[in-house]
């Protein structure tokens, strides 16, 4: 934990316009500085650089944020290596917080855990060199199935020596805690004294993101052994395997680069494919795929392309693969090799130029993957195809955005010969049916008690009466409505941050108190009806105000966006910084009515809006509820929902009544 105030420090240190400046070149254009933006492709500056607010923000992606979140976006890094990072750059001594006796009791346990791996892979990778069986058995090996010398190191392959316990023997002598090297798996307590897990086997180091060893495979080298062929350190306190993927250090920058990563099954298929140039790649090594994994690569390319060998086997994880990373909103591709080949051997057959030919001309979308599979023996077999058909809406109906499975949905109608109203029909099923069952495993998981029985005794119908077809609009709309309710609660606290301390009125109307500024009229607003914002964001960000200036702080936007929470600072650079005002905003004789100087207008109709949309929301929750009771034949429910309906439907009257005269007047 770095403390508080050598955060402020660095904060203060790190001027935007000096950070961005080491890897955007900028120029000056007006108060404001503009440049190429670093996370997108383009060639007309759209990324501009504001050294008052000390942040910056582009207009063409979205991209915003300080200092601390520039560096964590351009260079991948974490919170608190973002801030080492320019600590160091800015010469600033880093104090790390004193920490409790359990934090830092898990914090020295998880180091010494990587400090022991990491001894291991020095250990292992110097056999390989520098011992005679090391360089007769393991590099002659790798040598074998030829990996070059530099693939080696930069993977720190390794090799550990036959002998039973000769690494055990050796990290002992050196000093290593025996219920270390037990806890990350490198040793074994077994009956007859501590052994070595990996004796005679040549070793692949797995690294995590930020390139520490956390664990290792390991590889007989004789086949005929009965053995497993490969061995895995088991989970530890630094080594959650489905949350890992072997190769992640060594890819991620490439991965950036050509916004693309390689999804292979296996350590060799990694370093064939670097050594051929490809190094965009990964492996999730002996796990089936997890959501997980694919999140991890999320962090870096939103494509992904599943490399699998042609076998069965490989056939079926790559089906598998597919529709979790549909699943995760990620396109995917698939690159099926020719039978009897894996990436590894078929990399080592190629040269770097053909395996990228290969790649470029037989990379499918998962589409025409899965109906090549199985295509051809479902051709003249109308169940078969109809099924193929099934398979292939079932995956696309997994993807979250709607525009991406109608594209999908169009390009299988095509394929197919379908008609693609009806597949769109049957993806949306499929959806409802997937909503519906995951709300019902939902509310079984809330209510554990038995149903309440009806109050008047009646039996339920069987059938339920049914609305007429719901599921197929109301997402799209409480998508929508979600939507603008979000805006309107930005909206507020953009107001708040932007001119909290503005004065609102001179004299409030109802207390007759003077000098109310925005930002006390704002919180005012909202606590007397109990309103608490519905973005998590946005909320803390309100609260964290109402709690500041209670305790009578003066909060300005820079308390949020140089906030140490990465989220906040983000979203609120990410705020206009100038709001143009169409319909108020113009020119008559000397006046220009700006934002700033009508306050008094633009404030309470950002609030009366706001709430106006709140009752409304509240107007339909309660007009669905009832139709429910209606159903159930709940009277006495039916009754009382009807009258807080009308209440409500009253306050909405008011609130539009004085919405309408404040905007027309
Ligand atoms: N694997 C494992 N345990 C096994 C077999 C395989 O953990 N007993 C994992 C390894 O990560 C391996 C991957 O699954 O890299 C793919 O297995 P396989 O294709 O059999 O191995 P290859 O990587 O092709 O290894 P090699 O070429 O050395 O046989
Ligand atoms: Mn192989």
């Amino acid at each position: 934990m770095i403390d508080r105030t050598t955060v402020d420090r660095i904060f203060d240190a790190a001027r935007i316009v000096d950070v961005v400046g080491e890897f955007v070149s900028l120029k000056r254009r007006g108060v404001n500085y503009f440049g190429c933006c670093p996370f997108h492709n383009e060639r007309t500056p759209s990324f501009s650089v504001n050294p008052a607010r000390n942040i910056y923000k582009c207009f063409g992606c979205g991209k915003a944020g300080n200092s601390v979140n520039f560096i964590m976006e351009h260079e991948h890094l974490g919170y608190a290596d973002a801030l080492r990072y320019l600590a160091k750059k800015y010469n600033i001594p880093i104090e790390e917080k004193e920490q409790t006796p359990e934090e830092k009791q898990l914090t020295s346990h998880r180091e010494s855990l990587v400090v022991v791996s990491a001894y291991a892979a020095r250990v292992f990778h110097d056999n390989l060199f520098n011992t005679r069986e090391g360089t007769a058995i393991g590099l002659s090996y790798f040598k074998e199935r030829g990996f070059r010398e530099d693939i080696i190191k930069n993977f720190e392959l390794g090799y550990s020596l036959e002998a039973r316990s000769a690494f055990t023997q050796k990290a002992l002598k050196d000093g290593y805690r025996e219920d270390f090297l037990v806890e990350t798996g490198l040793s074994i307590q077994g009956e007859r004294g501590i052994f070595d897990r990996f004796s005679g086997r040549v070793i692949f180091p797995i690294h995590s993101l930020a390139g520490k060893v956390i664990a290792f495979g390991g590889r007989v080298l004789k086949t005929d052994k009965k053995t497993a062929k490969y061995l895995n350190s088991p989970e530890s306190e630094i080594y959650h395997k489905s949350k890992v993927l072997y190769g992640i250090f060594q890819a991620k920058k490439s991965i950036v680069q050509n916004d693309k990563c390689f999804l292979v099954e296996g350590y060799t298929d990694v370093l064939s494919m670097h050594q051929a140039g490809i190094e965009n790649v990964v492996a999730s090594s002996g796990t089936a795929l997890t959501v997980e994994q694919i999140q991890l690569v999320k962090r870096f390319t939103p494509n992904i392309t599943v490399l699998y060998d042609g076998d069965p086997a490989g056939i079926k994880a790559s089906l598998r693969g597919i529709d979790l990373i549909l699943q995760e909103d990620m396109n995917v591709k698939v690159l099926l090799l020719p039978d009897g080949e894996d990436p590894d051997s078929f990399a080592r057959s190629h040269s770097a130029s053909e395996l990228e030919e290969y790649i470029r001309a037989s990379e499918t979308d998962f589409i025409t993957f899965k109906a090549q599979l199985l295509l051809d023996d479902a051709r003249n077999d109308p169940i078969k195809r109809s099924q193929l058909i099934t398979d292939v809406v079932q995956s696309i109906a997994l993807i979250p955005k709607a525009i991406m499975r109608s594209v999908y949905l169009k390009e299988c109608a095509r394929m197919f010969e379908m008609d693609e109203q009806m597949l769109t029909e049957t993806s949306e099923m499929m959806r409802q049916k997937k909503i519906a069952d995951q709300r019902r495993t939902d509310t079984r998981n809330r209510t554990n008690e038995p149903e309440a029985p009806k109050p008047n005794g009646e039996v339920q119908n069987e059938v339920k009466p049914q609305t007429p077809n719901p599921e197929l609009e109301i997402p799209h709309e409480q998508a929508r409505e979600q939507k603008e309710l979000i805006g309107a609660e930005k909206e507020i606290i953009r107001l708040m941050l932007r001119y909290g301390q503005e004065t609102l009125v001179e004299a409030d109307e109802i207390t007759g108190e003077t000098g109310l500024t925005v930002a006390a009229y704002i919180i005012r607003e909202l606590c007397m009806d109990e309103l608490d914002l519905q973005q998590p964001l946005l909320r803390r960000i309100f609260e964290e105000y109402k709690q500041l200036s209670y305790n009578g702080a003066i909060v300005g936007d820079l308390h949020f966006t140089q906030h140490p929470d990465p989220e906040i600072s983000r979203l609120v650079a990410g705020f206009e910084p100038k709001y143009e005002l169409s319909n108020i905003h113009r020119r008559n004789g000397t006046i220009v009515k700006t934002e700033e100087n009508s306050l008094y207008e633009v404030v309470p109709v950002s609030v009366l809006a706001y709430k106006h949309k709140r009752v409304m929301m509240r107007l339909k929750e309660i007009s669905h509820v009832m139709q429910q009771a209606e159903i159930d034949h709940d009277m006495n429910r039916f009754e009382t929902l009807c009258m807080q309906y009308k209440e409500l439907t009253h306050v909405k009257k008011a609130l539009g009544l004085t919405l309408g005269k404040r905007i027309y007047n």
